[in-house]
């Protein structure tokens, strides 16, 4: 269900709500401009605060009932020492999924004198906390609650100043809703063709050119590597391609490149049962693309971009590809496959090849592609690798703006040896050490023409863990990573 968000300008006190979350900062003192809150609870915010029974520590938070024709519920919620985006965009999450677990239908957030970064997060943060699937419950997973939250009011200075960053922060939202849910989406559910049918529906919303491509166009397109991880399933692949022109029709595009794989059973090599489970999230980088595509659809950019979406499952059957087995890419290249379980890079190669008919002005890719990025950097930072330093640069500071944050590894030429094979170009996986870094390797081989950014989201586009602020499943990200970095290369 879509989620609105509008702002209230003048005393929140005088806001009709059934609750109002107030962010607080660690040790804060009680905010004057909420005088007259605080006397509609005869006084319990401010002594909350000065007896310590509230202290702002990051997702800390104390419900106070209040009386009169204001809020009827004051929540206080903690933003530690964080002041950053981050910090709103958290303490409004949490304030959202304590509304959402309440059942009231909306609430309204306060975070002091917000700039329109700030009112933006808080929008993106209030809507992302209301965030459940609930569709493949039979009972209501509302419980006794009375009903789910769909509407959050942000209290800002001035209403007409606020109005961009509502909307801007209302897009990006949506485009996150959207990539966590089909991320959590069950696999016999969020098939290839599910995905395709996502794309199509954006385009349809959005005005967008999307051409959706199936085993036959790719046998034509000569994908031997994407098309031997397709081979163990009857499911037809595909192969999507999404298209926003913001601006003039010549100028280069930057392309979003995502691996969907929406089940990765390991096929021949095939993974241990133990949370097999989890390999539904295997898609989440398309998710990601679809979901940025959803927000860029939504804000209008001054700028061309193209999503290239690869999608199929990764069966173990008779005519699964074999672990020796040799085939060759799109644009020639020969890969020896040693291990069928690294099928996002062979995915991915054949759709970073198509990448480059469009002349791309950079490329990032986003794959849930190594175990080994979540030994390295845990659920914490996305893994950032790429072709040229300027444009990683930009990616880092798009996913620090976002709270989505990356961390560089090295693409030294060293690592490349580990991907030589005897009888073809290359392997697909190299030897223990380095794993991240080898299968970015291998993609440098097929991202060739270009300024080309890989984020290896394998640790970051879920949760095995609940985050507080996020439930656990899917996170959203790199959706913001990708929205920073387009409206930063927009006109
Ligand atoms: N989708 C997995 C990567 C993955 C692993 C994501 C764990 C999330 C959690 C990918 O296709 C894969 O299986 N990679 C292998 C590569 C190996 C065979 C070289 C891996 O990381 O184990
Ligand atoms: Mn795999
Ligand atoms: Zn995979």
């Amino acid at each position: 269900m879509a989620f609105a968000r509008s702002t209230h300008a003048g005393d929140p006190a005088r806001l009709a709500t059934p609750l109002l979350a107030v962010a607080l900062g660690a040790d804060a003192k009680f905010p004057r401009a909420l005088a007259a809150l605080d006397r509609s609870t005869g006084g319990a915010l401010s002594r909350a605060l000065k007896e310590r029974d509230f202290k702002g520590g990051r997702d800390e938070t104390l419900l106070v009932l209040a009386k009169g024709s204001g809020p009827k519920r004051v929540l206080l919620v903690g933003m530690g020492t964080g002041d950053d985006a981050a910090a709103i965009t958290r303490a409004a999450s949490v304030a959202g999924r304590k509304a959402n677990g309440m059942g009231v239908e909306r609430f309204a957030f306060w975070g002091g004198d917000l700039d329109a970064r700030g009112v933006e997060n808080a929008a993106i943060g209030a809507s992302l906390g209301g965030w459940e699937y609930t569709e493949l419950k039979s009972t209501s997973a509302n419980g006794g609650r009375a009903k789910p939250l769909t509407a959050a009011i942000i209290c800002v200075s001035d209403t007409k100043a606020a109005a961009k960053a509502i909307a801007d922060g209302q897009a990006i939202a949506e485009g996150q809703r959207l990539a966590r849910r089909l991320a959590i989406m069950p696999g016999n559910l969020c098939t290839p063709e599910y995905i395709a049918e996502t794309a199509k529906e954006i385009a349809k919303r959005h005005k967008l050119k999307c051409t959706v491509m199936g085993r036959k166009e790719m046998e034509k397109l000569g994908m031997g590597s994407f098309l031997a991880v397709a081979q163990g399933t009857p499911q037809d692949p595909k192969f999507i391609v999404l298209e926003y022109k913001g601006a003039e029709p010549a100028e280069a595009p930057v392309a979003l490149v995502g691996k969907g794989l929406c089940f990765d059973s390991g096929g021949i090599s095939i993974k241990p049962a133990d949370r097999m489970e989890w390999m539904k999230f295997d898609m989440s980088g398309a998710a990601g693309v679809l979901g940025a595509m959803e927000a860029i659809g939504r804000m209008k950019p001054e700028i061309n971009v193209v999503a290239l979406i690869g999608s199929t499952t990764n069966m173990p059957s008779g005519t699964a590809m074999n672990p020796g087995d040799v085939v060759r890419a799109s644009n020639g290249k020969t890969i020896e496959i040693i291990n069928t379980d690294a099928e996002g890079r062979l995915v991915l190669a054949d759709v970073l090849a198509y990448a480059a008919r469009y002349k791309p002005q950079a490329v990032i890719d986003a794959a849930t592609l190594t175990g080994a990025v979540v030994i390295a950097l845990g659920n914490i930072a996305v893994g950032v690798l790429g072709n040229d330093q300027e444009t990683i640069n930009e990616v880092l500071a798009a996913g620090r703006a976002g709270g989505e944050p990356g961390w560089q590894l090295p693409l030294w030429p060293e690592y490349r040896e580990q991907i030589k094979s005897d009888v073809a170009d290359m392997k697909n996986t190299g030897s223990r050490g380095a794993g991240t870094i080898t299968a970015a390797h291998f993609l440098a081989e097929f991202a060739e023409g270009y300024k080309w950014v890989h984020l290896d989201i394998a640790g970051t586009a879920y949760t095995e863990t609940d985050l507080v602020a996020i439930p656990r499943g899917p996170t959203g990200t790199p959706v913001r990573t990708f929205v920073e970095f387009v409206r930063g290369r927009a006109h």
